[in-house]
């Protein structure tokens, strides 16, 4: 089978790779594109380690093809940090320590991403229903609660001072 040409943007750079038309974004992102923070762990939808944000919107990228990025804009792990600085919500899962393995945390620090470009305060109920497709076989959930609420005050309270 012949492969198709996919032109896209990640992390606000152009990108573009040749792909097999059934090859999930999830593998493209990988293989092609060697950007490997975000993770397979089911390859159902089910567990949220692929999650990448596509043209705003949370996704698993697992569950999208890789074909469906053509013009699209992704935003994946790699994008969140600005150089050595990182993102608040990556300052704060590590100082809530809302992380073992480390094997979900991409996927939900995107997630989180998503909630906070959504809904740049949401309340405890809302965070846990936005993150409820994000599983962690090792930490529990409180404590990434905890870090995307500190986040999300911290990221207010920079927005009210310029700096
Ligand atoms: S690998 Fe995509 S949802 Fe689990
Ligand atoms: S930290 Fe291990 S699966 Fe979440």
């Amino acid at each position: 089978m012949s492969k198709k040409h996919v032109t896209t943007t990640v992390n606000g750079d152009p990108a573009e790779f040749l792909t097999d038309p059934g090859t999930t974004l999830l593998d493209a992102l990988r293989d092609e594109l060697q950007l490997t923070g975000s993770k397979e762990g089911c390859g159902s939808g089910d567990c949220g380690a692929c999650s990448v944000i596509v043209d705003g919107r949370l996704v698993c990228s697992c569950l999208m093809l890789a074909v469906e990025a053509e013009g699209r804009r992704i935003e994946t792990i790699e994008g969140l940090a600005h150089g050595t600085e990182l993102h608040p919500l990556q300052q704060k899962f590590l100082e809530h320590a809302a992380l073992q393995c480390g094997f979900c945390t991409p996927g939900l620090l995107v997630a989180s991403k998503a909630l906070l470009d959504a809904n740049p305060d949401p309340t405890e109920e809302q965070a846990r229903y936005w993150l409820a497709g994000n599983l962690c076989r090792c930490t529990g959930y409180d404590k990434v609660i905890r870090a995307v609420l500190d986040a999300a005050a911290e990221m207010r309270q920079e927005r009210r001072v310029p700096a």
